[in-house]
């Protein structure tokens, strides 16, 4: 020792006093000398209910407690591991590995074997500054097998550096190794074994589970873990979670607790979840599993984590396979050859067994019955293979590796140097070896990713009682290989756990309650649908020139409404339309037969073919109202009809008033007519007038649009209705108000001249034609406020013709008919007679 060992403060432990372990005889299993001695920790009995022994200053007796099969099990693995290496000499030439193994009871004596394998040779522990050249009874410690246990194990022994490394302690606490730097283990950490779970409900598709929780640390943080995991991916929902109670030790019931399993029992009859995880210790379900047989629970499959995946005492109550299915998460398997015969093999009779008297030969080194309990579970254990196990030889072998570097060995030599924990610890992270076809190395967290497997309780492959049904891979964190399992439900149908039956295409989900899990299914309403891609909880809209039904997973495509030829309307307007173009060209071929009549000439002369023209065009284009509007029918029906009007009304104008100035007004203003006339003014004025018509219509367009519209009708949601732009009909007012004051313009003119002869008189028809196409325009325009549809086309097209038509029959028809059936009126003569008659009326 480098250091001078501090006298003052130092501090004798004196463990004679807590009555430290005994050195047992050489044969007792749980001891073996050596040059270097490992600490062995395993939990033979168990006593569930914790320390229950502080209120006498005495270590626990372990033996009192229950008998756990499985410790001695893992504890026969410690040694197994021990023997061979002492055997097979290449790993560490020369040396003798030894051990010291004490029975923790799971949690109610773990500190007394801590301080037992942290004291020197004397039983001394000394209180140092330093413990760098330290060197403690033992150079590692394997153990304990459970998380509570080793938290408070590893507290101890990571003040001193002292190699620890567990076998089936997962809890995640222990990748912290700020807090403890000399703790690791051979098994993957919770999260691992969480997810292997979650991913196997994943793919089978449950997602409504009970989690049933041991009252201990073991149950409440591997629950908590699960909650946390399944709220992140939100698809899998607890329906409810509940503590199982603890029994006593000699596994009985308070009438509390038997109140509260029979709670908890109900609830599992009553729930539509089938799928129950149980986090809890093995010794605490004997007594629950007992009662689940009881209240006759069927169907259910049951989820065990490692501490009781493979436990071979609950396997022996063979009356459980009518329950359901046992699935479980444990470590992989793997073969280890001789350890079967070795874990029964009795110690040969040596010296009697050491006297038990002595005030230290304690107990927590000794146990009469485990080698025959295990005997009798040999059958089970044997056939179910190494698994856990193999966690405590490789544990061994990380110490054995770790040894081989730090002395130095060479094949046949080692150097037996002293072994300081701390050094013995950098080698151990260090290792990296292939054991029984595993390579077994540390992680950053200090764990060996090893392998897990989920298996299944087959009672009717007494060769196979655990086969692995699928592999969870650490480093990809995914559950692979899922085959071969048996339900125990009929025709070995996959049994389902859900909240709620998945909701089929075209409905949606409606949350009932708090979980994600449980939903109503609504059938998408009309107009509405849902396929694979779209979000469960809404029904799409469909696009606009679609429609769906109830219930649709897609839209079909609607139905366009747009006027159609064979039509009732269609053929009536279109024969309204005929009439018009063959009167007007009737009318055409007599003036132009009778031009020089003064009829004709009194009509307007030149200008009634500027009238008659777009008349003819106008009726020839009645049929862009029919067939499925374009740009270009919109284009038309919003711009060319009203431009025709326009001419034609500002034609008539211009002629009004024309003759109401020749009457009147020319004698007083000479000149203003000779300017009248040499500047062609009806044909400037029309002109103009079409020109703010045409600056009118091209405004409304810019404002709105030429392009047809789409729009559901509101009565009949499979009918689309295609229509030029509605915003139309603000230009509509536009137009017809400027037709009207044109018409309120001639009309004055012809107002003005009453009096004048009849056949220069047009005051009837204007006022004629302006009401009528007034009251159209207006009432076109609350029509098409009210309706939509072909309806307002019909009437659009209707309202147009018949303005054209009073044009062509109340203008023209009239003196179309003197013109053939009165010729004797269309003469100069008569047209003088009747200009001097109302001079002289007028004189
Ligand atoms: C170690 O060697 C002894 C004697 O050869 C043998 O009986 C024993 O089975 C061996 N142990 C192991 C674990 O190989
Ligand atoms: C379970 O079944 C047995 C026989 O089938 C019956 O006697 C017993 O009452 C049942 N137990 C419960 C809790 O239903
Ligand atoms: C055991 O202890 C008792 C008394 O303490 C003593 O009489 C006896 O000889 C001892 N036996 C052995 C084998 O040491
Ligand atoms: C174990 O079994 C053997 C024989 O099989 C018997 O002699 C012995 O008494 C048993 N031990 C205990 C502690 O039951
Ligand atoms: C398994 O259970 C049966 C009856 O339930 C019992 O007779 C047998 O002893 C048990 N096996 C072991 C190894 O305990
Ligand atoms: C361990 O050794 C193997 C080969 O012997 C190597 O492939 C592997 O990367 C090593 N692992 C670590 C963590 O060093
Ligand atoms: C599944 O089980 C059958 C018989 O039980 C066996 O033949 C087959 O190899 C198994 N499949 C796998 C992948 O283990
Ligand atoms: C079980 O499967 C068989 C054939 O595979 C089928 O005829 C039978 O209807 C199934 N029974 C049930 C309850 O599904
Ligand atoms: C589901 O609907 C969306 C949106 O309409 C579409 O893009 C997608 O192709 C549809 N998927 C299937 C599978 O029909």
């Amino acid at each position: 020792m480098g250091r001078p060992r501090r006298t003052f403060p130092s501090l004798i432990l004196l463990l004679q006093v807590l009555a430290g372990p005994t050195r047992a005889s050489e044969n007792s299993e749980f001891s073996l000398a050596g040059d270097y001695l490992l600490g062995g920790l395993f939990t033979l009995h168990a006593n569930m209910k914790g320390p229950a022994h502080l209120d006498v200053l005495q270590v626990p007796k372990c033996k009192e407690y229950d008998l756990k099969v499985l410790g001695y099990n893992l504890m026969q693995a410690m040694r197994f591991a021990v023997e061979e290496i002492n055997n097979h000499s290449s790993l560490l030439p020369g040396l003798l590995l030894g051990y010291e193994i004490v029975d923790i009871c799971y949690l109610s004596n773990n500190v007394q074997p801590v301080l037992y394998f942290l004291a020197q040779e004397d039983y001394f522990l000394p209180i140092l500054e330093d413990y760098s050249n330290y060197v403690p009874r033992v150079v590692a410690v394997i153990g304990p097998d459970n998380s509570e246990s080793t938290k408070t194990v590893a507290n101890f022994l990571s003040l001193f550096l002292l190699p620890q490394i567990t076998y089936s302690a997962i809890s995640d606490q222990f990748r912290d190794k700020q807090r403890y730097p000399a703790m690791l283990r051979t098994v993957p950490s919770a999260s691992h074994h969480i997810e292997a779970m979650v991913q196997l409900m994943l793919h089978f598709g449950w997602n409504w589970i009970v989690v049933l929780v041991s009252n201990d640390d073991y149950g409440r943080d591997n629950s908590q873990r699960l909650g946390d995991r399944l709220a992140e991916g939100n698809d899998i929902c607890i329906a409810f979670q509940e503590v199982l109670p603890m029994p006593e030790p000699d596994q009985t019931l308070t009438p509390d607790q038997r109140a509260h399993l029979s709670r908890i029992l109900l609830k599992l009859q009553q729930t539509t979840a089938r799928v129950v995880v149980v986090f809890s210790p093995e010794l605490a379900l004997h007594v629950f599993f007992d009662q689940v047989l009881r209240w006759n629970i069927t169907g259910t499959v049951w989820i065990a984590s490692e501490s009781w995946a493979i436990d071979p005492v609950l396997y022996n109550l063979t009356e459980l396979r009518h329950t359901g299915t046992f699935l479980g998460i444990t470590t992989q398997k793997v073969p280890m050859l001789g350890f079967s015969e070795f874990r029964v093999r009795r110690a040969q009779d040596g010296p009697p067994p050491p006297n038990r008297t002595s005030s230290w030969a304690t107990c927590n080194q000794e146990c009469d019955a485990c080698l025959n309990i295990t005997e009798s579970f040999n059958t089970i254990l044997t056939s179910s293979g190494e698994r856990v196990v193999y966690s405590v030889y490789s544990a061994v072998y990380a110490v054995a590796h770790a040894l081989h570097s730090l002395l130095g060995c060479t094949q046949t030599h080692c150097a037996k140097e002293v072994v300081y924990p701390w050094r013995l610890l950098e080698k151990i992270w260090k290792v990296n070896f292939t054991l029984l076809g595993n390579q077994i190395f540390f992680d950053q967290q200090g764990d060996v990713p090893m392998r897990l497997e989920v298996i299944q309780w087959r009672w009717d492959l007494p060769l196979n009682p655990f086969p692995s049904v699928a592999s969870y891979y650490p480093s990809e964190r995914r559950l692979r290989n899922i085959h071969n399992i048996s339900w125990h439900a009929h025709n070995n149908t996959v049994p389902t756990s859900m909240c709620s039956k998945n909701c089929e295409l075209g409905q949606r989900k409606r949350p009932v309650g708090i979980h994600p899990c449980c939903f109503e299914c609504i059938d998408c309403s009309p107009g509405t649908f849902r396929n694979q891609t779209s979000d469960e909880y809404v029904c799409q809209p469909c696009p606009s020139s679609t429609w769906s039904h109830r219930k649709d997973t897609s839209c079909f495509q609607r139905r366009l409404a747009f006027l159609e030829w064979h039509e009732a309307p269609t053929i009536f307007v279109a024969l309204l339309a005929a009439l018009g173009f063959l009167s007007t060209l009737a009318t055409l071929v007599i003036f132009w037969w009778h031009f020089p009549t003064p009829m004709v000439r009194s009509a307007g002369g030149p200008m009634c073919f500027l009238m008659l023209g777009p008349l003819l065009l106008a009726y020839a284009m009645t049929w862009v109202y029919v067939g499925p509007p374009s740009v270009f029918r919109c284009l038309c029906r919003q711009a060319f009809f009203t431009l025709c009007f326009t001419v034609c009304i500002s034609c008539i104008t211009a002629r009004s008033f024309q003759i109401m100035y020749v009457f009147k007004m020319a004698r007083h203003l000479p000149r203003a007519y000779g300017f009248w006339v040499r500047y062609h003014g009806p044909y400037a004025f029309v002109a103009l007038m079409t020109a703010i018509k045409m600056a009118i219509v091209v405004g409304n367009m810019l404002g709105t649009s030429t392009s047809p519209t789409v729009r559901s009708d509101p009565e009949d949601h499979h009918v689309m209705i295609v229509s030029c732009h509605p915003n139309y009909r603000n230009g509509l007012l536009f137009n017809t108000s400027m037709d009207l004051l044109l018409s309120v313009v001639g009309f004055t003119f012809a107002y003005l001249g009453k009096e004048l002869p009849t056949n220069y008189n047009e005051a009837r028809f204007i006022t004629l034609s302006m009401t009528f196409s007034f009251t159209s325009s207006v009432s076109l325009c609350t029509f098409m406020s009210v309706h939509d549809g072909v309806l307002v086309t019909i009437m659009d097209v209707l309202v147009t013709v018949l303005n054209f038509l009073a044009i062509t029959l109340g203008y023209f028809g009239p003196k179309c008919y003197l013109i053939l059936f009165y010729p004797e009126r269309n003469t100069a003569a008569y047209f003088n007679s009747m200009i001097q008659g109302y001079t002289m009326r007028k004189d």
